[in-house]
């Protein structure tokens, strides 16, 4: 049995002339993209296991193009690494979470620019996976992970078993080879070195953290807590400046107290579009808050659901793109997507909040979903369509009905991006998108334990 873990699409940033009449525009400030269409897909096998003995799965959740890697073979073709790194495994929560680990899968793409769809496997030769190392995050037999006296408050196995556990969504690697990881759990961004060890945390403000009744900060990932980010909507996505070494960190989707959750504190998905993005300067001795916004995110036309965000990617000048998704497709609640979309938001008419008191969980910034006057949000605009059909036809796949392995999958949760180098169109990149599998495999196996998720892959046997 197979997942779809990967799919690339071409986006050119900024136009010029020649580009093909089909090519649709979309401005945004004071530029303008061009999406050009689907190129590659590929997949890695669901039963594929590490070099830890571990199956690979959820790494979509976190995934970069390692530095340095990304080169134009003799033949044309591309080639170069994906760092990914799963979330909290297959059994996700903060006391069952599995190795923290980032694996190297190195690739090889030949774009895909006819005209006639191809059939599914030749589709699949257009991206080829190969799997190469995987790297825990810890030294010895013990987690490197264990919090030190310096360190603010994080989340623990259990007061028993002080070790920091991580539920990891984005990944970025620094200038200096050295990463971060943007988490759920607290929200979090964790700084690692190149061999596995913790060597720093970023805290956001307090509005961000979950605090109990007695506001006292509480970490659960079974519950919502009274203010700050709601279970399982944390740091989805990070991404970096890499020029000015400016981190930016953006919640999936709403604080509770910005309409994240109703008054009970159940999730609302009608109230929760105005998430909000944090900047980090990198750079200097300590991390230091540079900015934060609003931003607005997309919602369905039908029931004014929010379609969260499950990563961001940097391209340049205050600008963002944002994959926002439902959650059907494989592996997900229903066969028919309604969103899958690689958005694109700028804040560079929006108001800056950090460090004004939208920071204190007591002053919401959207209470009850509802924007405050006197903030502006990011400006945001649809851009790529991953579900249109015949950009899914080009390659084999499907949107709806029949379950089956040319389906698209659900949990679109990663993006990289590589430039096509090509002297002609000097501003155009490779996007690529890599979804989220949860471990689902009917061959699996976790520390030596063989385990079967087959029946538990929610759409395939939930029509
Ligand atoms: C181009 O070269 C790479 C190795 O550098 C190889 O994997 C790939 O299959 C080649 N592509 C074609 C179209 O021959
Ligand atoms: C990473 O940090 C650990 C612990 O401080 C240190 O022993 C190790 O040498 C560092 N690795 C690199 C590549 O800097
Ligand atoms: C992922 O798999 C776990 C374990 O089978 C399951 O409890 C969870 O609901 C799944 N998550 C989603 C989003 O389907």
């Amino acid at each position: 049995m197979y997942l779809y873990t990967w799919l690339s699409s071409l986006l050119l940033s900024h136009i010029y002339g020649g580009e093909r009449a089909e090519y649709v525009t979309f401005q945004l400030g004071r530029h303008s993209y061009v999406n050009k269409g689907p190129v590659a897909f590929g997949i890695l096998p669901s039963n594929a296991v590490d070099s830890l003995g571990d199956t690979i799965g959820g790494i979509g959740s976190a995934v970069t193009v390692k530095r340095g890697s990304w080169f134009v073979t003799s033949n044309g073709s591309f080639a170069g690494t994906f760092i990914t790194h799963p979330d909290s495994g297959p059994h996700g929560n903060l006391k069952d979470g599995y190795q923290t680990r980032q694996h190297e899968i190195d690739f090889v793409l030949n774009p895909y620019e006819g005209s006639k769809n191809l059939d599914y496997s030749e589709a699949l030769k257009t991206l080829t996976l190969s799997y190469q190392r995987t790297q825990a995050e810890r030294s010895g037999p013990q987690w490197d992970t264990t919090p030190t006296s310096s360190d603010p408050a994080l989340p623990l196995v259990s007061s028993a078993d002080p070790r920091l556990t991580l539920d990891t969504e984005s990944i970025v690697e620094d200038v200096d080879g050295t990463y971060w990881l943007g988490d759920e759990y607290g929200p979090h961004v964790y700084h690692f070195n190149s061999s596995g060890h913790r060597i720093g945390v970023i805290q956001p403000p307090r509005a961000y953290v979950p605090l109990n009744s007695a506001g006292d900060i509480e970490f659960v990932s079974d519950a919502n807590p009274v203010t700050g980010r709601m279970e399982g909507q944390g740091f989805e996505g990070l991404t970096m400046d890499h020029e000015t070494r400016v981190l930016y960190a953006m919640l999936q989707s709403a604080l509770v107290q910005d309409g994240g959750a109703d008054k009970d504190g159940k999730e609302s998905d009608t109230t929760s579009r105005h998430t909000r993005i944090i900047a980090y300067g990198v750079g200097g001795e300590s991390p230091e808050l540079k900015g934060e916004w609003v931003v607005p995110l997309p919602r369905s036309a039908s029931k004014g659901k929010t379609r969260a965000s499950s990563e961001i990617l940097f391209c340049g000048d205050g600008t963002f793109l944002s994959l926002s998704r439902d959650g059907d497709g494989e592996g997900g609640n229903g066969e028919k997507s309604s969103y899958k979309q690689i958005d694109l938001f700028s804040v560079n008419g929006a108001t800056n909040i950090a460090g004004s008191k939208y920071d204190d969980p007591s002053h919401p910034v959207a209470p009850g979903g509802k924007l405050v006057d006197d903030v502006v949000p990011a400006e945001y605009t649809s851009f790529v369509d991953m579900i249109d059909k015949k950009s899914l036809k080009k390659l084999g796949l499907h949107n709806g009905s029949p379950d089956d392995e040319t389906l698209i999958a659900s949990r679109w949760e990663g993006l990289a991006i590589a430039p096509v180098c090509d002297a002609e169109n000097q501003d155009d990149y490779f996007v690529f998108a890599i979804a989220d599998n949860n471990f689902s495999t009917t061959d699996g196996i976790i520390g030596g334990v063989p385990y079967n998720q087959g029946l538990d892959v929610d759409s395939q046997f939930l029509r």
